[in-house]
């Protein structure tokens, strides 16, 4: 019965044959895919394992941590430490890199935000982790420096969620490609190959609680759609916010949509709420690979060069018509073409009329 079905080692040894980088890329994945099972497994027990809860701990960026958050981030961190494939690690919940020992020269950073959406995780909704490979430093133990990369450099990235079904989904630079896990037999299975993301759509997911902190291009985007058939554009839309961007992109993923987290004013020291290494690069390389587009609104976000391990950026991703939308209001915020919704330095009596 269960003949032909194509496991993730399977899918990877096809995928990535040739060139031993790619063989260990492979590898890298299974490992990848091995602690995924174990947060899974770990996840699905919730109370009956007393995995529930917060601890009195902070993250470096001074968010209460939960169990979950520390045990999943242990799960990463002793997979890659035993796996002997990545020369180095950095995570959401850790202050700093830590330097791994290989057992030939490595090839590989692993970044990854090991427990998304952990506020959700006392009410038993889904939850999921993100990754994001990136070439190491040759000959040389890497530095932080070497962990500032474009998202444009990473050769692997991907997801899994938490959810009535474990998935997880990847690309290596071909495609989309989601697995679902078959709990009794252990395996990944590939049950949606070349994941598209459909080009038109009538579902966005904002926070709506933080509307008078947005800039007005996404207020006018937003506004837009909540009047639906009565204005601009002609149809009606839904709304969904999950509060994991893991759930948030797998939907988008699914049946198409707009996901955004933007720039905002409600705490001026944070240009956004996601974070750009272990969020929105490794979110938006799966969905770029799916047929989608992913922006700070201004900006490709793979093409952000980060200064920090840990900072923020705006986030707009999904499907194409929509993104590119968002994107155009923006510009003419910047330039001023539209009155109604244009920078204060363009409206009547300032400094450019
Ligand atoms: P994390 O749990 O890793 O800190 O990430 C949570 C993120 C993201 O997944 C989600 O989209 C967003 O935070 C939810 O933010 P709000 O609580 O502001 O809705
Ligand atoms: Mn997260
Ligand atoms: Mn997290």
């Amino acid at each position: 019965m269960h003949l032909g079905r194509t496991t993730l080692s399977k899918f990877l040894i096809q995928e990535l044959d040739g060139r031993n980088e790619s063989r260990d890329l492979a590898a890298l994945l299974v490992d990848v895919a091995s602690a995924i099972k174990a947060i899974s497994a770990m996840t699905a027990k919730g109370a009956l394992a007393g995995v529930l809860g917060s601890l009195d701990t902070e993250n470096v960026q001074g968010e209460v941590q939960k169990k979950l958050d520390v045990l999943s981030n242990t799960a990463f961190v002793n997979t890659f430490q035993r796996g002997g494939l990545v020369a180095g690690i950095a995570s959401e919940e850790l202050d700093d890199p830590i330097a791994v020992a290989c057992s030939k020269p490595c090839q590989f950073l692993a970044v990854f935000d090991p427990l998304d959406g952990s506020s959700n995780i006392d009410v038993n909704v889904s939850v999921g982790s993100i990754f994001s490979i990136l070439p190491s430093p040759k000959g040389r133990e890497p530095v932080l420096q070497d962990y500032l990369q474009s998202g444009r450099q990473q050769l692997a990235a991907g997801y899994a969620l938490y959810g009535p079904s474990t998935m997880l989904v990847l690309t290596v630079g071909r495609g989309t490609h989601g697995f679902t896990l078959d709990r009794e037999v252990g395996n990944f299975i590939l049950t949606h190959p070349n994941i598209q993301i459909p080009i038109e759509t009538s579902e966005f997911a904002i926070n709506t609680s933080n509307e008078r902190f947005w800039e007005p291009p996404v207020q006018r985007y937003v506004a837009e759609c909540k009047a639906g058939k009565t204005d601009v554009r002609g149809r009606d839309f839904n709304m969904r916010w999950i509060a994991s961007m893991v759930a948030e992109v797998h939907r988008i993923l699914m049946r198409g949509g707009i996901f955004m987290y933007p720039k905002d004013t409600k705490d001026l020291t944070k240009p956004g709420r996601l974070r750009l290494m272990y969020e929105a690069n490794p979110m938006g390389m799966v969905v770029e690979q799916a047929g989608g587009v992913a922006t700070t609104g201004r900006k490709r976000i793979l093409d952000v060069l980060p200064d920090q391990l840990h900072q923020r950026i705006a986030v707009i991703l999904g499907s194409r018509d929509e993104v590119e939308r968002l994107e155009r209001y923006h510009q003419e915020y910047d330039t001023g073409v539209d009155q109604r919704y244009s920078s204060p330095l363009f409206k009547e009596r300032s400094l450019f009329q």
